[in-house]
């Protein structure tokens, strides 16, 4: 049985998973495809580095086109992360004819079309189940699983970085700082952490999500992207009071032909099922129109998790060369697509102010949200004895973005408001 042959760009978290996947499963491999999966050659940027597997020396190489350009080598695995020399790569690959996997989100949200389409020009596969929520098959249920459906919602707990720290803030009153340091040697975080903290990592996960669920060519731009970086464990403090948990919610919405994206820190009911999704745990609800509401969870980053998607879509690449149908997955989308604008846009909020502390100030307080059409569910006045100024928690009924936005603007022009302390969305 000729073996098919596999060229690793990338020996980090990843790679390495993908390494010890492929040798300690080779048989159940073979099984599966009726021939071995060999690694041929591995792409790295440091020949000296020592690595956690024992590579033979030849393997390794520092020179991309010994793989891109190897007459054997039909998958190419690219496991290094960022946007070039990436996608210089991968196109140069699929130029040759070769299948490409890999767990880039970053690539596959912003240059995704371009690469699809050069893909089917050359009728190879394209395959990046790992790039969303690491372990969870998520993709291939979108694209296949719910093929007869119509999806209107996508939430998602997508990075498990945020989640790690958030978790961490929220049940240990664990530090930012420190947990952000573990989540990197645990492997989670990207080589540049702010993409993870600052929400971006989870935007382009949606963007593939959004893609693939809803059947339209959304870019990484319509997202709406907050990150972590400005939630305080005073906020997570009101958020497990009131009965909430503060997660990185992914919200991708498609409603009469009118689609929203967004990723923010949200305030999700403990009821609600993504409340208890902890940890570096992912979990992706999806709510279609006729199979109604469901969720898929596991782990979102790491090793052999990651490693697992990565080598299932090698999987799946040998499995149409066999068959020879490689190339024939549609994963292009065919929809136009319309931005849903701020009045379209309705949720909970959550509102914390320091206020002047004097007869009349919550009435003003009221009538600001009665001005623009913003109804309250709650109002809570908080003493705090560090701030002389009183503490107003405020939790709204579904509101658009756009009243909500000038019940904020309000508030910088009264003097009874000192601070907008924090605004967060509500879920549940
Ligand atoms: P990583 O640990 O930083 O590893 C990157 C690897 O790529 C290293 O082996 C590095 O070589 C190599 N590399 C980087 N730039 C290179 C270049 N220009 N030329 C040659 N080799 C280069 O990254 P990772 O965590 O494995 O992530 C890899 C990809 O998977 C990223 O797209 C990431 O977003 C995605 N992903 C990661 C996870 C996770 O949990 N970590 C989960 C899902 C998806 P050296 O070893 O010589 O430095
Ligand atoms: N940095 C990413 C995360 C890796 O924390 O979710 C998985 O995509």
């Amino acid at each position: 049985m000729k073996p098919i042959k596999v060229g690793l760009m990338g020996l980090g978290t990843v790679g390495t998973g993908v390494v010890r996947i492929v040798e300690g499963h080779q048989e159940d491999l073979q099984r599966q495809v009726g021939c071995p999966i060999l690694i041929e050659k591995i792409l790295v940027q440091n020949l000296g580095k020592s690595r956690s597997v024992t590579i033979a020396e030849e393997k390794l190489t520092e020179n991309p086109w010994e793989i891109i350009e190897h007459p054997e080598i039909d998958v190419v695995v690219e496991v290094m992360g960022g946007i070039e020399p990436a996608k210089t790569y991968i196109l140069a690959a699929l130029e040759r004819g070769k299948h490409i996997v890999t767990a880039n989100k970053d690539l596959m949200a912003i240059h995704g079309p371009e690469i699809l389409a050069k893909a089917a020009e050359k009728s190879c596969d394209v395959l990046y189940e790992a790039s969303v929520a690491g372990g969870v098959p998520i993709l291939r249920t979108l694209v296949e699983g719910f093929s007869s459906d119509r999806i209107t919602k996508i939430m998602g707990i997508v990075n498990g970085t945020t989640n790690y720290i958030l978790s961490k803030m929220s049940r240990e009153g664990a530090s930012y700082d420190e947990v952000l340091k573990e989540a990197q040697q645990l492997g989670y975080a990207e080589a540049d952490p702010t993409s993870d903290v600052g929400g971006f990592d989870a935007a382009y996960k949606m963007t593939i999500l959004a893609r693939l669920g809803f059947h339209v060519n959304v870019s990484f731009k319509d997202v709406q992207v907050k990150g972590i970086t400005e939630v305080t464990k005073e906020d997570i403090g009101y958020s497990n009071a009131l009965g909430y948990e503060m997660k990185l919610l992914g919200i991708a919405e498609s409603q009469d032909g009118y689609i929203s994206l967004s990723v923010e820190p949200t305030m999700v009911r403990k009821t609600h099922p993504l409340a208890s999704v902890n940890g570096v745990f992912n979990a992706i609800y999806v709510y279609g129109e006729a199979v109604g509401e469901t969720m898929f969870y596991g782990p979102g980053a790491g090793e052999m998790p990651t490693a697992t998607s990565v080598v299932a879509d090698i999987v799946a690449v040998v499995k149409n060369l066999k068959l020879g149908v490689n190339g024939r997955r549609s994963t292009m989308a065919s929809k136009e697509i319309r931005l849903k604008s701020e009045e379209q846009i309705a949720s909970k909020y959550f509102i914390l102010l320091h206020v002047e502390d004097h007869a009349g100030v919550l009435a003003q307080i009221t009538q600001v949200f009665a001005k623009y059409e913003v109804s309250l569910e709650s109002v809570i006045q908080q003493p705090n004895p560090h701030n002389p100024k009183a503490e107003l928690v405020i939790i709204t009924h579904s509101a658009s973005k756009s009243s909500m936005n000038q019940v904020l603007r309000h508030f910088e022009q009264i003097g009874v408001v000192d601070k907008v302390k924090s605004v967060y969305r509500v879920e549940g």
